[in-house]
């Protein structure tokens, strides 16, 4: 198998982030700012389960479950650990660890190797659009943020994530030529994924937000909604809908002029629903 692309260790660490140089008063009353980098480092510093859980699915598949040790886990908690920071940072008075200890018991029951892709080729294509999400993600935030460093440490953490759909799409294609699965199939997958997107993580991590935030208070999935909606504003104005779609579809190989057809037509859509 080739090398995957950007196996040679971390771009950048969280010792290189300029915290002190953080323009808090740009941020620290933006309530939704603050829930949703505070709910994103709860699920990225969880990654040591995903990449064990991910390690046990893989078995046997030496480059895979090296990369996954070595390069994928470190950085995704590492990401985890800068947001953390940040957090910690602009919002002192948050009590950091007892709302990450309260996704950690609600959320690792969600988090089963029973619950990967029905085959190896699958569950590599699946976790291309993970990779798209996320990436996308912390494309829209570096673009939004109010504050600059902020932004910076979303940009890293974008950039990475671009490395890791590169490398899972890479063993994507490997499976693909020894267990070839049909257009059909591998489509079927990545809708499924798509769909799940939205599940439970995203909302349990901010319901433990708001556990510690605002003690006594029922967080409900009314609230939840209500939050993702405006989220969805800054998605309007900053998610990068047409490199998001042209990642999704890459592994389904699509020849160039049906791609060309397709991308403009799904962009159109996503953006209409969003
Ligand atoms: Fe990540
Ligand atoms: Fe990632």
């Amino acid at each position: 198998m080739q090398a995957i692309p950007g196996s040679s260790g971390p771009r950048w660490s969280v010792d290189d982030v300029a915290y002190d140089q953080i323009d808090r008063a740009a941020i620290v009353d933006q309530l939704d700012w603050f829930y949703v980098v505070t709910a994103s480092s709860f699920v990225e510093i969880l990654s040591d389960l995903y990449a064990r859980n991910l390690g046990d699915y893989y078995a046997g598949d030496e480059d895979a479950c090296a990369w996954l040790a070595h390069k994928w886990g470190p950085e995704e908690i590492q990401h985890g650990e800068a947001l953390k920071r940040y957090v910690q940072t602009v919002w002192p008075d948050f009590d950091w660890q007892r709302g990450f200890d309260g996704f950690q018991a609600d959320y690792t029951p969600y988090c089963q190797t029973a619950l990967l892709g029905p085959t190896r080729t699958l569950e590599m294509a699946a976790r291309c659009v993970v990779e798209t999400g996320t990436a996308s993600f912390y494309a829209m935030l570096r673009d939004a943020s109010p504050e600059p460093v902020l932004a910076t440490v979303a940009g890293h953490i974008r950039d990475d994530e671009i490395g890791h759909y590169k490398g899972f799409y890479r063993f994507y294609r490997d499976y693909q030529r020894r267990d070839p699965h049909s257009r059909w199939r591998v489509t079927r997958e990545i809708w499924r994924r798509v769909v799940e997107v939205d599940s439970e993580d995203a909302f349990l991590a901010v319901k433990n937000v708001s556990v510690v935030h605002k003690p006594g208070a029922v967080f409900t999935r009314e609230d939840f909604r209500a939050f993702r909606d405006r989220i969805r504003a800054w998605m309007r104005v900053h998610y990068p809908f047409q490199s998001a779609v042209k990642m999704l579809l890459k592994p389904l190989d699509l020849p160039g002029p049906l791609q060309r057809f397709a991308i403009p037509l799904i962009v159109g859509g996503v953006r209409r629903i969003v």
